[in-house]
């Protein structure tokens, strides 16, 4: 390609010039700001737009206009050469600890809404790009703003709480136009939100008051609270950053632009500056893609590996951005972005009343649900049509209000309409290579023709549609004969379809009930899917095109209606699912005023680095600064599930750009296994691979991009071996199992079984859950060069492990090889275990080379090769009585194991143990055993195994209640613990706390009142049905295995007062370090500011456990502790020589004195112990209990749901911080929620991960979180077995978001009772929304026939 001489590109970064000569079209900002800029703030959670992490404020000046627009956009999908006159803002470029904080940085910050930090800068420069565009926005504008950051940590509800504060806040907006865009459609409150659609809060129906219900609580004003809003500093719009003017000038100058160039080192971007030059480069080079929002092209250069050499981008065209207004509609530049579209619309519904403006409304709803509100200011209207994918959410609507576009070649000019010819095929549309879109045309619509658009995604928002559609009727006037009808549907073939049969029946028939009826059978009949079409879940997307057509019927039929075009009474309206975010309580117990001021234990004291992660300063492993010669990992990965590796050829890498070397079993110079409980796992495989993403071996070159290429080339030979294992079923029927099997027996389970008035036999399949820790897998370890010492710095909750297996794989000691952990942007177990083979791969590779190595993993790479949690299939039969007192029963687990043993058999002997959880059934039986499988290889995850097994025995206390059609909640209480107890492995205690949770839930939820009030909904609405449950939990505290209970601590006094703390546990989000300040500050009777923990470090602290099993502040508080009062002990001769002196005088004395100022503290904790031979043990040191009560509502046509409120109250004894325990318990509370009713683990038939980043695989976002979210510390109670009686919370919480799965399945069963079917149904988890409709059984699932298992190849398996 012969090349002109690439441009200097020029934009700013937070105010300052940045002019790049070698700007490469492949260099996404994000990278650009983190290696080259060094700004590492804005983080990297999944590189494709899905997560937020990266998200920037972007800045560009409109020359037409004369107006500065910023918008938010993620950083990882923006390639600098777009930037070119653009003004960047980053989290570092608003506020800093060194100068000022940024308000929208103190109040996350202050709020605790910064756990692990590693979402917070994304969430950070949301917010902030919001306040810019609108100082005062409303509680919609936050919640829409932030829709597309993630966060794993927190479950959400302390960031709109600390963000909320910018709102001026009102339920309704009382007719200021704002409901309804100005068309003075406002119900102000009367409950009668909009006249046809249920549009008022802009989307979502949620003005009226009707549909808080009731549900918010009386005690709002609860004092004390987490944080003072009136210490927040004001927002000041005029201290923002001014727009360099600089760039105004180039703007105005670039009038008469000429064409850009920029040259990287594979591909090359023409950037022309006219509409002429632009057609006359495509002309010339009609394979060359447009560059515009880069959310399409992006994703798939970057996970397809897809490389276009050269790419124009029309981004300075201005004729791409004009926008036509005509008499029959408006023409709107192809290049407008999406988010300009949606403000487009607006502004005419405003402006040309509602019979005009019906497809103007259904595109505004269709955009406002599609993708985040980033993704919609990067994506472009011309991109999104041409980019023709089978969900896209406005092509169907667009086709079906008979849009077309215009598209210009350098020869032609033509009017293409877009109908079903234009969507010639997956991904291809009629336009030729050589043209461009200009424009596209959106028609007003006339008198009698409605309009909708309709979509059902997994997640609510910021997920692509399941099933999509656009849907237009024109009737005859003053009647409801269609005289025309266009449906179109996405998500149920190669690319957008049109039900055409389906309008031909309709066509000149009078709608109503029996004509349509007959138009489902066409539709269902044309609009077939194969069983094993990609993507799956075919009999729900068949359901959801009946479904979502028989809204449009309700919609339409009210729209007639109140036109006055039908009389006589009509169907209920279908309302959406209430969204309104309501304030929520935390309450706690405060400490006695005799408490000593500087005394920090029991005060809800902020995160130590929650404004450092607030500011983008906290350092996390990938933000520390390349060393010297630093070279780049990058993994070959199987592709097969069983196979022998015949050969493995990696000449081809060798000779990539930048590789240095390939790192093979081979080139291990110690030990090439990892050995758990007598099973070896290959570090990289050595002759065999067992499951597709096993680690083969290893690229290093000299920049990611380099190792990736170099990986990418490596080829491996393998002859697959017969019959890989991938289900429990196929392991079961195999005998695949990791030895020891598990059981536990009390009482006489065979015999009890006669004496019972009832028998039921059930079971339940509960999915796997990947940890989505936002910060992925990384490590970087550095050489000495000498006597063989290595630096790690790791993320991981085991310094020790990998310490001892970079020691053990380079055959050194460990006293050469030092972990260092700042801190971890998240865990959850997913760190314990696999961070040391990562890190003993990279260590291999940087004692080979004597370089240092970085290896952070991609989102993908991580999601396919670490493993989650396990999936189980578990079977039970349970005997009880009439009266609903459960006698026996017999429970089996099953666990989806993967190739290597890891910790499954802890976690299986975790699941048997504690699946009694609250209930003393007098005869219990329970086995358990870990499959052996050809999966990537499963291992520790929050609650270890108890988040299953107690879902199992509440799924089978619920079906005894469902088998005597008693309430669930009578069953539960009939059956708990009650006072002094024994477990069903003989482990006394006393459940009377347990009591006192399930009781203050009951009457802070108002339970009784809340299922009355559900019961009178159920009763009147057919298609929508509300369900309730209360749930407890009783979670043992301490490592079952003794040895592991033990920490110890390092103290340090300096002689200028000032102190270090290091002790054994990890930072990673749990808020380990505050608590253990806080522990020193009461020890050593000095406030916190004088205190300080830098790091995790086993040249500090050696011989660590991992910070695991909700043990890390008993264990290491007491270490701390001990350590301090040894040094305490030491000053008191001091202090009492001076009892006037101050701290610094004393420390400075006991220096003079030779005292020595550190000290090393231990904890020797409890010898916990199980004998599975006895069937005894006492496992756990205590148990924190829980009750949570949840009550949803369930859209039963789609199986969508929105939890409406959730209460919880959590014994955790005397807290030590409660705003921290209080988001513990809160975001486990959502991992569990995401856990049992949203995430989903995707596996192809030949074992292959699906579901490898954000796109494909949900975590709950904001708007999954609860409406009302409240959480009560249980006060007054007393735990001796923990430091300052509290008690360990890290984990019990997460089975809590079981109560959203029992009351969506309560919800089920109120609709199935509808259709006269009652008693046990089967729903396993999660409770997808395929599920919850599916097994809501209405009248359009029996419409759709059921594929016979077996008779055809499903596109993902049930492993
Ligand atoms: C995280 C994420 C979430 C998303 N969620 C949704 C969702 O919920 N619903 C949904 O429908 N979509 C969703 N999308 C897809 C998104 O809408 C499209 O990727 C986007 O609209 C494409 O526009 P673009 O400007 O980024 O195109 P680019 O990626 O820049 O280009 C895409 C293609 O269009 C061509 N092209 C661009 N402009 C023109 C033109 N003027 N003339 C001719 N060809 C042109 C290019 O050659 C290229 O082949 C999502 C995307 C992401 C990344
Ligand atoms: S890293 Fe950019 S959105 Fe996830
Ligand atoms: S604080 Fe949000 S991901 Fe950790």
């Amino acid at each position: 390609m012969s090349s002109p001489k690439p441009d200097t590109l020029l934009f700013f970064v937070n105010g300052k010039k940045v002019e790049e000569r070698n700007a490469d079209p492949e260099t996404m900002l994000l990278f650009y700001l983190r290696d080259k800029l060094r700004l590492t703030g804005s983080k990297s959670g999944c590189g494709g737009g899905a997560c937020g992490a990266c998200t920037v404020m972007v800045s560009r000046y409109q020359p037409r206009t004369r107006t500065i627009l910023h918008f938010s956009a993620t950083a990882c999908l923006v390639p600098i050469v777009q930037l070119h006159g653009a003004a960047v803002t980053t989290v570092e470029g608003i506020g800093s600890t060194k100068t000022r904080l940024h308000p929208v940085q103190e109040r996350i910050a202050k709020a605790n809404g910064s756990q692990c930090g590693f979402c917070t800068p994304g969430m950070v420069m949301s917010m902030y790009t919001l306040l810019r565009n609108k100082p005062q926005p409303s509680l919609e504008d936050v919640r829409e703003a932030l829709s597309g950051n993630l966060c794993r940590c927190t479950g959400y509800r302390p960031i709109v709480d600390g963000y909320r504060t910018f709102c001026q806040e009102a339920n309704c907006c009382q007719g200021n136009g704002v409901c309804r865009q100005g068309n003075g459609d406002c119900c102000q409150g009367n409950g009668d939100c909009s006249l046809d659609d249920g549009d008022c809060r802009r989307d979502n129906g949620d003005c009226c008051q009707s549909n808080r219900d009731g549900a918010e609580p009386n005690f709002l004003q609860e004092k004390p609270q987490l944080f003072e809003k009136e210490d927040f500093q004001p927002l000041d719009p005029t201290q923002e950053f001014i727009f360099p003017p600089e760039l105004i000038l180039m703007g105005d100058r670039d009038s008469v632009p000429k064409t850009l160039s920029f040259c990287g080192e594979r591909t090359r971007l023409l950037c022309p500056g006219s509409l002429e030059e632009l057609l006359e480069l495509k002309a010339k080079h009609p394979e060359a893609p447009l560059l515009m929002g880069n959310t399409h092209l992006g994703p798939s250069m970057k996970f397809k590996g897809v490389l276009h050499t050269l790419m124009i981008s029309p981004i300075r065209v201005q004729e791409l951005f004009e926008v036509t207004h005509t008499s029959e509609g408006v023409w709107v530049g192809a290049g407008c972005s999406l988010s300009e579209l949606l403000t487009l619309l607006q502004k005419i519904i405003c402006e040309s009343g509602a019979e005009r403006s019906e497809l103007f409304r259904a595109l505004t709803k269709q955009l406002k649900n599609l993708g985040s509100q980033q993704v919609r200011n990067q994506a472009s209207l011309g991109g999104h049509i041409m980019s023709a994918f089978p969900n896209s959410d406005l092509n169907p609507v667009l086709a079906a209000g008979n849009c077309k576009v215009s598209v210009a070649s350098s020869s032609d000019r033509r009017e293409l309409p877009l109908n079903q010819d234009f969507f010639v095929s997956f991904g291809k549309t009629l336009v030729r290579p050589e043209e461009v879109v200009l424009s596209v045309f959106i028609p007003f619509t006339s008198k009698g023709e409605l309009v909708s658009a309709l979509r059902h995604a997994p997640r609510k928002e910021s997920a692509f549609s399941t099933v999509t559609c656009g849907m237009r009727v024109l009737f005859c006037e003053g009647s409801s004969v269609v005289r025309d009808i266009s449906l179109y549907y996405g998500g149920v073939g190669p690319t957008t379809v049109k039900a055409a049969q389906t309008c031909r029946a309709l066509i000149n028939k009078e709608w109503s009930e029996s004509v349509l009826s007959r138009a489902y059978d066409v539709l269902l009949e044309e609009l077939e899917l194969p069983p094993s079409a990609p993507g799956g879940k075919v009999q729900f997307r068949r359901v959801l095109t009946l479904t979502l057509f028989f809204k449009f019927h309700l919609e339409l039929l009210h729209k007639l209606k109140h036109m006055g075009w039908i009389s006589g009474e009509v169907p209920q309206r279908l309302l959406p699912l209430p969204s309104y975010i309501q304030p929520s309580v935390q309450h706690f117990q405060t400490v006695s005023d005799s408490q000593k001021s500087h005394d920090a234990v029991g005060r809800p004291i902020m995160h130590k680095a929650a404004l450092s992660q607030a500011t983008g300063e906290a350092v996390y492993c990938d933000d520390l600064p390349s060393p010297p010669g630093e070279l780049h990992l990058a993994l070959v990965t199987s592709s097969r599930a069983y196979a022998n590796i015949k050969q493995l050829d990696v000449s081809a890498a060798l000779q990539m750009p930048g590789v240095v070397d390939v790192i093979t079993a081979e080139d291990i110079p110690g030990k090439k296994v990892r050995t758990d409980f007598g099973y070896d796992e290959d570090i990289l495989a050595q002759n065999q691979v067992l499951c597709v993403g096993q680690m083969v071996c290893a690229v290093v070159a000299d920049t990611k991009a380099h190792a990736k290429r170099g990986a990418a080339v490596v080829r491996v030979q393998y002859e697959d071996l017969p019959d890989p294992i991938f289900t429990i079923e196929e392991a079961i029927e195999r005998a695949s199992f990791y030895e020891p099997r598990r059981s536990l027996e009390r009482g006489n389970v065979t015999e009890a079984f006669r004496s019972v008035d009832h028998i039921y036999e059930g079971g339940i399949r509960l999915g796997g859950q990947e940890h989505f820790y936002m910060e992925t897998q990384s490590t970087l370890v550095v050489p000495l060069g000498e006597e063989q010492e290595f630096h790690l710095y790791v993320s991981t909750q085991w310094p020790t492990s990998t310490q001892v297996a970079v020691a053990e794989t380079l055959s050194i000691p460990s006293n050469r090889v030092v972990c260092h952990v700042k801190r971890l942007g998240g865990a959850f177990g997913g760190k314990v275990t696999k961070t040391a083979i990562l890190t003993s791969i990279a260590a291999v590779a940087a004692w080979k080379t004597n370089r240092a190595v970085r290896c952070v993993l991609e989102r993908g790479d991580d999601m396919l090769i670490t493993g989650g949690r396990h999936p189980v299939v578990a079977k039970y039969k349970v005997g009880f009585m009439n009266d609903g007192r459960i006698i026996a029963a017999d429970l089996e687990y099953f666990a989806n194991a993967g190739f290597s043993v890891d910790e499954s058999l802890t976690v299986v002997e975790k699941m048997i143990v504690q699946m009694d959880n609250a209930y003393n059934i007098p005869h219990l039986r329970g086995s358990g055993a870990a499959c052996r499988t050809n999966l990537r290889s499963n291992t520790a995850f929050r609650g270890f195994g108890v988040p299953q097994s107690c879902m199992v025995m509440e799924n089978m206390v619920t079906d005894v209640a469902m088998a005597l059609a008693m309430p669930a909640d009578k069953v539960r209480e009939l059956n708990m613990y009650r006072g002094p107890s024994l477990t069903y492995h003989k482990m006394e205690f006393n459940a009377e706390n347990l009591h006192l949770c399930w009781d203050e839930c009951k009457r802070r939820s108002d339970f009784e009142a809340r299922r009355r009030a559900v019961e009178l909904f159920n009763k009147q609405n057919q298609w929508k049905k509300r369900g309730v449950a209360i749930v407890p939990i009783r979670y043992g505290i301490a490592f079952s295995e003794g040895f592991l209970n033990q920490a110890a601590s390092l103290v340090h006094i300096y002689s200028d007062g000032s102190v270090l703390v290091a002790h054994a546990g990890t930072e990673m989000g749990q808020g380990i370090h505050t608590k253990m300040q806080q522990v020193a500050s009461r020890e050593l009777h000095i406030p916190i500011s004088k205190i300080y923990i830098s790091e995790t470090s086993t040249s500090s602290v050696p011989n660590t456990c991992p910070s695991a099993a909700s043990f890390g502040t008993d264990a290491n508080g007491m270490a701390v502790k001990d350590a301090c009062q040894i040094l305490y002990q030491r000053l008191r001769p001091v202090m009492q020589k001076n009892p006037e002196g101050s701290w610094e005088s004393w420390v400075k004395a006991a220096f003079f004195d030779k005292i020595s100022l550190s000290a090393t503290g231990y904890y020797r904790g409890p010898d916990t112990y199980m004998d599975w031979e006895q069937m005894e043990g006492r496992p756990y040191s205590y148990f924190t209990y829980g009750v949570c009560f949840s009550e949803v509502e369930l859209d039963c046509l789609t199986g969508d749901y929105r939890t409406l409120r959730t209460d919880i109250v959590m014994d955790i004894g005397r807290s030590i911080n409660p705003s921290v325990d209080i988001g513990q318990i809160e975001g486990a509370f959502m991992q569990g929620l995401g856990l049992y009713t949203l995430e989903e683990l995707k596996f192809g038939p030949s074992g292959l991960l699906y579901t490898r980043g954000p796109s494909q695989y949900k975590i709950p976002a904001l708007c999954d979180m609860p409406l009302s979210f409240n959480v009560y510390l249980l006060p007054d109670s007393d735990n001796p077995h923990a430091i300052y009686s509290s008690k360990g919370i890290g984990e019990p919480a997460v089975f809590l978001g079981s109560a959203v799965f029992f009351a969506i399945k309560d919800a089920v069963s109120a609709a199935r009772s509808d259709s006269g079917l009652s008693g046990p149904f089967s729903l396993d988890s999660p409770a997808t929304a395929e599920r919850a409709c599916l097994a809501a059984a209405s009248t359009f699932t029996h419409k759709v026939p059921v594929c016979e298992p077996g008779s055809f190849k499903p596109w993902a398996l049930e492993i």
